[in-house]
């Protein structure tokens, strides 16, 4: 390699021997691809650019830091027709953008009921209440003074997937399974809370209140609250972000999202579940026979294959191709993620990387394309042995009034041209 002008006499001298040495080493590469591009000199290797023949901007100028300016596409994306008003909505994780296992802080999915409610931390406050020996009532500094722990865990929304259920609706992983993020979050396990007010033995159930304008409210068992509930304050190592519930957020993992109340502030004990706007009229799921599912708290194993899809087509061409996705289960670890190229004719183990205990894991499927139009299947096992089902199955058991806990195989169809769409093979 050439490494200064002088070396090879002039500057054109240099530039040519650098061409020369690129060349030979893009040849190899496009080999392996199987690609072809015509042998021409690259000037974005021949010329100098811009970016190195300019100073750029010095530290400080983002004290706060911001992605890339050429990123600017990849954005939380909310789906107008769905809701009336953006207060009370939602909009989707940008998965198809993302690779690993933790959501950007800034890209996690918001579901508000009532807005995002700002709370100066030092005027919050969190009750707990009810059939305690003592009721109590910390602020941000005393509950920073419990043991911490640190977690990996998922927050998918119920009704992540629920336009679904009829079939194949919105066209992109983002709209279709983007009621997910998976952080990392540090707080105090409840119990430490409830330990210190005193749990009375007739205490079965805790109502959880947030304090945003809807006032959220849901029960939740005691045995979950003594297992793993947290009280977390930081979420992938900052303050939570307003959306997520700052300064305080009740994490539950494994359950559906609903349960995760944000802008915590207030905890009571009882005897019986309250059976509130959310867990009646919401969160519950009508089946076949006019009787709905109640309390179907877990969220159950489900994968998405995020590429290729369709906000991520394969234009790549044939040859050398990465497929990849998310799994993911509300009772515990992945065991295995299988994906199909043929609409679940035949299935290979895909490779899993990272993942936790009620987290994401992200899974690969590295193979060479030829060509053919293409489609494609993940299908997720958990430690427990669920096995993630197909919507025909789905439906066969639930019928077809359900919104939540789709947790159906996703199929993408990628056509010959590489486009991919939202396709349904049962
Ligand atoms: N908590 C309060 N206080 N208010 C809300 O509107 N929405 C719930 C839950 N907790 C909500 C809430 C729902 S339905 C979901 S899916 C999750 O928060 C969404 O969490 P996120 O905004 O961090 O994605
Ligand atoms: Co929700």
């Amino acid at each position: 390699m050439v490494d200064s002008a002088d070396d090879g006499g002039s500057k054109d001298n240099a530039r040519r021997q650098f061409l020369k040495a690129g060349l030979g080493a893009a040849g190899g590469a496009l080999a392996v691809a199987g690609g072809a591009r015509a042998a021409e000199p690259d000037p974005l290797i021949t010329e100098v650019q811009d970016w190195t023949r300019y100073l750029g901007k010095g530290v400080d100028a983002t004290p706060y830091g911001l992605p890339s300016q050429y990123e600017s596409d990849v954005v939380r994306r909310s789906v107008p027709w769905l809701t009336a008003d953006a207060k009370s909505s939602v909009n989707f994780t940008p998965l198809y953008a993302l690779d690993g296992t933790i959501t950007p802080s800034g890209l996690c999915f918001e579901r508000h009921h009532g807005g995002v409610a700002v709370i100066d931390p030092a005027d919050h406050r969190l009750m707990i209440h009810g059939m305690v020996e003592r009721p109590l009532v910390f602020t941000l500094d005393e509950l920073k003074r419990f043991p911490r722990e640190n977690h990996v865990y998922f927050l998918e929304c119920a009704a992540n997937s629920g336009m679904e259920w009829r079939g194949a609706q919105l066209n992109g992983c983002q709209f279709t399974h983007g009621m997910i993020h998976n952080l990392e979050y540090c707080g105090v396990p409840l119990r430490y809370l409830l330990e210190e007010a005193g749990v009375k033995p007739q205490a079965k159930w805790m109502l959880t209140e947030g304090g945003d304008a809807s006032l959220m409210t849901r029960s939740i068992p005691m045995e979950k609250i003594m297992d793993d509930c947290l009280v977390a304050f930081k979420m992938n190592g900052e303050a939570l972000r307003p959306e997520q519930g700052y300064p305080i957020r009740l994490v539950v993992p494994g359950w559906e999202g609903n349960m995760w109340i944000k802008w915590l502030r207030r905890l009571e004990l009882g005897d019986r579940s309250w059976e509130q706007r959310e867990e009646t009229s919401k969160y519950t799921d009508l089946l076949a026979d006019g009787v709905a599912r109640r309390h179907t708290f877990v969220m159950d194993a489900k994968s998405v294959i995020t590429n290729p899809s369709p906000q991520a087509p394969l234009t790549h061409g044939k040859g050398r191709t990465v497929l990849t996705g998310l799994a993911w289960s509300g009772h515990g670890r992945i065991a295995k993620v299988d994906v199909s190229i043929d609409g679940g004719r035949n299935w290979s183990e895909a490779r899993l990387e990272g993942g936790s205990s009620k987290g994401v894991y992200r899974f690969y499927h590295d193979f060479d394309w030829d060509g053919s139009e293409l489609f494609l299947q993940s299908r997720a096992i958990d430690e427990d042995g669920n096995v993630q089902p197909t919507k025909n199955r789905l439906r066969a058991e639930r019928g077809e009034n359900s919104i939540y806990h789709n947790n159906g195989i996703q199929t993408w169809h990628v056509r010959a041209d590489g486009v991919t769409e939202n396709v349904e093979v049962s």
